[in-house]
């Protein structure tokens, strides 16, 4: 790869500012000053170093967001409200990030952005079946029959059939009466709330806690984004259990 696209790609600065940084002289490949932008490196090998600093070669990135409200699952934002991209820090804004899947404008927590098309694929393909968990405040709260329903499938108002789902009462928190975890094996629009309404509820509140093995630090404040650790990746993609 050329020295001037690594470095911009890196994020080290816009083409313009790297020519300048070039110039100035900080900038070493394997200990050497190099000036020329056009001299291509090696991304595995060479050494580039930055004001005393290596530059990792990182293609792809991987991201956490604790999703808020009014904000859409897109790259562009909509006519009402922003898009999620508009919380993502300046040091990551170079990468070419998009969101895995959609939650609502209204529904929070767990949103992965990435620029690794690959396993975003991998991980919204209806053939995979990942796992994805929420917690959701009802308007009343659920029976012992509907929990058998969602494990049996339940019908949607197109008649859709869903996959097996798992329903569990919350009996630890204050909301215990209306608050339930559910986990889908699968990704359909508005999915959850269509699932509630077939039962005669209506979801008041929801918040995404699971995606695969990966679940959301708690840690991070509403709208807050971080870059997702190796383990976190390993959880994501499935390579590492629980
Ligand atoms: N199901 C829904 O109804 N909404 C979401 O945002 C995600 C799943």
């Amino acid at each position: 790869m050329r020295l001037d696209k690594f470095l911009s790609n890196m994020g080290i600065g816009s083409r313009t500012e790297v020519k300048n940084i070039l110039k100035m002289g900080i900038v070493t490949v394997n200990e050497s000053v190099e000036k020329n932008g056009k001299k291509h490196i090696d991304v595995d090998k060479d050494v580039v170093m930055f004001e005393g600093s290596r530059i990792e070669y990182k293609p792809f990135i991987y991201l956490m967001l604790n999703k808020p409200k009014d904000y859409i699952s897109a790259t562009e934002p909509g006519n009402h409200y922003p898009a999620v991209i508009e919380l993502v820090p300046e040091e990551f804004r170079h990468y070419d990030l998009f969101p895995v899947g959609r939650l609502d404008v209204d529904t929070e927590g767990l949103l992965v952005l990435t620029n690794d098309g690959v396993l975003a694929h991998d991980l919204l393909s209806p053939k995979k079946h990942v796992p994805k968990k929420y917690f959701a405040i009802l308007d009343h709260k659920i029976t012992a029959e509907d929990i058998n329903i969602f494990l049996s499938g339940i019908k949607l108002d197109d008649e859709y059939i869903c996959l097996p789902a798992e329903l569990t009462d919350n009996v630890t928190r204050e909301d215990a009466k209306t608050g339930v975890y559910v986990t889908l094996h699968e990704g359909k629009n508005h999915q959850v709330k269509r699932m509630f309404e077939a039962l005669g509820n209506e979801v008041k509140y929801l918040k995404r806690i699971q995606m695969g093995n990966l679940i959301l630090d708690e840690t991070l404040e509403l709208g807050e984004i971080k870059e997702l650790s190796r383990e976190e990746l390993e959880l994501l993609s499935g390579t590492k259990e629980k």
